[in-house]
């Protein structure tokens, strides 16, 4: 079965997905690396956003990175390519229906992808069939409601709020990061940890300011102004108040602050 994935597929997307993991490495990854040998399942590897830094801190492991998206996958493939990593294999799937032997892998990861899925207690329940006894599935997801920032507005509130309400609509949750310790608990993983990993955006960090609150967060909620719109989920005027507001927060006195959330657990070994 095919989820509905609410931010599409168009080159726009692609773009933000790259700019958000370039911005985002050392606060997502520095603390994940595999040891030589192992076999690790990426599921939605999307354009390979994260593929190219999972290769290339852990250049002993092998990794496979599938995608529901053939297009995606392509994408992925070149990127890593580009970048001279030989430790990734790509194959079009869907997670609820993976190609792969029980007990095949040593570890899992799946970055921003249970937020769009209806099912994401049993998308992980297939990816710990998947692995073997003892092995580990670090999950990282956002949470929109998370999301605060100077000056505060209530329209850029009303705007985020269209976003969370589509993902919604479309079966998806995107206030999940909070929920990852109970989601992973639930699936049967044990020795579950979760921390938050807080963006905070000031103008003294530009790198921040240009890669993560403009294009990143806001060119997020930008792109969903259509079907917003479409959805009767506010008027014109306030949706574009409230991304203008959004932009606001990243001049000179302006702050901005989201929290993503990583997860790790084990595979019980009986
Ligand atoms: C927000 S993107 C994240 C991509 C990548 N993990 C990253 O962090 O940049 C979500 C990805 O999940 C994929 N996806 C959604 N549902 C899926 C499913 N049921 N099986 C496989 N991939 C899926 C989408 O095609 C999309 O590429």
């Amino acid at each position: 079965m095919r989820e509905t994935y609410v931010h599409g597929y168009h080159p726009r997307e692609n773009e933000r997905l790259q700019d958000q993991a370039g911005t985002l490495v050392d606060l997502l990854h520095s603390d994940t690396a595999y040891a030589g040998g192992n076999l690790v399942l990426e599921a939605g590897c999307g354009v390979g956003a994260q593929t190219v830094t999972l290769a290339r801190r852990s250049p002993d492991a092998r990794f496979t990175s599938v995608d529901v998206s053939v297009d995606s996958i392509a994408e992925a493939a070149r990127r890593v390519e580009r970048a001279g990593l030989t430790n990734v294999e790509f194959r079009q799937a869907d997670i609820f229906t993976l190609p792969f032997d029980a007990e095949s892998f040593d570890h899992a990861f799946v970055c921003f992808v249970l937020e769009h899925l209806a099912r994401p207690v049993d998308a992980l329940a297939i990816l710990i069939g998947l692995l073997k006894p003892g092995g580990s599935i670090t999950v990282i997801e956002g949470d929109h409601g998370s999301t605060y920032f100077h000056p505060d507005s209530s329209a850029a509130h009303a705007a985020i709020q269209c976003q969370i309400e589509l993902q919604r609509l479309g079966g998806g949750n995107s206030l999940i990061g909070r929920q990852l310790y109970p989601l992973m608990v639930e699936a049967g993983l044990n020795a579950v940890r979760v921390s938050p990993r807080m963006v905070y955006v000031d103008s003294s960090r530009p790198e921040l300011v240009d890669g993560f609150t403009r294009r990143t967060f806001t060119a997020m909620i930008e792109g969903i102004r259509k079907p917003a719109l479409a959805a009767g989920l506010i008027e014109p005027e306030s949706f574009d108040a409230g991304v203008r507001d959004l932009h606001r927060t990243t001049e000179a006195d302006g702050v901005f602050c989201y929290t993503f959330f990583k997860g790790i657990g084990e595979k019980p070994r009986e």
